[in-house]
């Protein structure tokens, strides 16, 4: 999807489909949820086969959906692909467990991924990302979008346990569960697709977790914590590590990739800011930050109403699906100044890429880590960057992000 918006002039909310995947292809959705915001903060969507859903758009409304599980549960599910579907996980899954259950298991699996926890990872980090960089600084074209898919997995394998030998199918597999109905990953029908790689993925942690135990032994490893882990008085169950850690692996693909493409993009077409980033390096964490709240990778959750709610002047009915629209709550103009502009200044950004309230985003500590250190090693190596094609967007209205983005990238000269 476009990050910078064009015009918004005669937009009729009555014809609008939020489901349109050309929206998210070659569209502009973010003149849309202006209007949304503006005229219709709780909006209304019946799809062509009966299955109706409710937007809020409002940064405030946003938070309260996604941070209030007693008027939103998570425990029908709560990713968009899946709308009208029961979640069969509800329960056993982190996102799809409401509190209390969902405090105990998060605590439990929260101490690896504590910002100080993660931080022992760094130099480790730092090091798979000169390496992943170094292709792009021989002068020829060089597919970010693309290659950055594989980030996640170089960062976050190691930490998770996964061998390197599977770290490429695991990332086919997480792009087609967020994006089965993108021609690069989609395989025969997009429910085929979905059903297939949700499949695969669990029964990837499955056999990890029988082949650790007949092997005995343990690496340190997330996986392994979920394995040896109690949640409450008892250990997880199989059921729920095979689902957590497909989780997990999801969690970590799925969006970083997009973050570090969107915000590089933002960058090549502000070469002012690009120029500011690389000038004063102490800008980058804030940078990052800036980066978050334009892309917004993760562009919506779902939660349904437990009871008949007032919500952004309209009611939802019991049971109502309700989907959070974090893209448009990240340029909310009550929240942040001039939210259309990119600029890695920004002071008060409290944005909510990461989400809000329980479910807030487990991985934010590593990812945080991850950006930070890929623009420093990116703006230390790199004097300039242009683009050499036209980008290509992901075709998902779920997840926000590109699947091409051809830059060159000249040597910075004091290297
Ligand atoms: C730029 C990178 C990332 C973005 C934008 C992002 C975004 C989000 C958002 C919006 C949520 C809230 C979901 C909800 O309210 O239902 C979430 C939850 C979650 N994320 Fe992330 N995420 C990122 C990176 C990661 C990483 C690196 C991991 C894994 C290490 C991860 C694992 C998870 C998990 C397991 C949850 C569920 C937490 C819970 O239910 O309590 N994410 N993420």
């Amino acid at each position: 999807m476009r990050l910078t918006p064009g015009s918004g002039h005669d937009i009729d909310l009555d014809r609008v489909d939020l489901f349109d995947l050309e929206l998210y292809s070659s569209g502009d959705p973010h003149p849309i949820w202006d209007v949304m915001r503006a005229k219709a903060p709780l909006h209304h969507q019946v799809l062509p086969d009966g299955r109706e859903f409710w937007s809020v758009t409002r940064y405030d409304d946003v938070c309260r959906v996604l941070g209030d599980h007693r008027e939103f549960t998570s425990e029908r599910g709560t990713v968009v692909t899946h709308l009208g579907e029961d979640d069969v996980a509800a329960g056993k899954l982190m996102t799809s467990t409401d509190p209390p259950r969902h405090t105990q298991v998060r605590r439990a699996i929260g101490t690896k991924l504590t910002a100080r926890a993660v931080a022992s990872w760094q130099e480790r980090i730092r090091r798979a990302i000169v390496r992943f960089l170094e292709p792009a600084l021989d002068g020829d074209t060089w597919d970010l979008a693309e290659q950055a898919h594989r980030l996640p997995m170089i960062v976050a394998g190691p930490l998770l346990g996964i061998p390197e030998r599977d770290w490429d199918e695991l990332v086919q597999l997480t792009a087609m569960v967020t994006a089965p109905s993108d021609p690069h990953f989609h395989h025969g029908s997009e429910a085929a697709t979905l059903a297939i790689s949700h499949h695969e993925l669990v029964s990837y942690v499955t056999e990890w977790v029988k082949r650790r135990r007949s092997d005995g032994g343990e690496d340190g490893s997330l996986l392994d914590h979920l394995m040896n882990v109690h949640a409450g008085d008892a250990p997880l169950t199989d059921e729920e590590i095979a689902y957590d850690g497909y989780s997990l692996l999801l969690g970590a693909n799925v969006t970083t990739p997009h973050t570090v493409s969107g915000t590089v993009l933002a960058l090549i077409e502000r070469p002012e800011q690009f120029e500011k980033a690389q000038a004063h390096p102490s800008l980058i964490p804030s940078l990052v930050e800036e980066g978050l709240r334009w892309t917004s990778a993760a562009c919506n959750f779902m939660r349904y109403a437990t009871n008949e709610t007032q919500i952004g002047g309209g009611t939802v009915p019991a049971g109502g699906a309700v989907v959070a629209w974090i893209g448009s709550a990240n340029r909310d103009e009550s929240q942040f100044t001039d939210p259309h502009t990119f600029d890695i200044t920004r002071s008060e950004n409290r944005h909510v890429a990461f989400g809000f309230g329980p479910h807030y985003c487990i991985g934010a500590p590593l990812a945080r880590m991850t950006l930070r250190i890929f623009f420093e090693e990116l703006l230390q190596r790199v004097g300039s960057i242009d683009l050499d094609g036209e980008p290509q967007h992901l075709r998902s209205f779920f997840i926000a992000g590109m699947t091409h983005l051809p830059i060159v990238a000249q040597k910075r000269k004091t290297l």
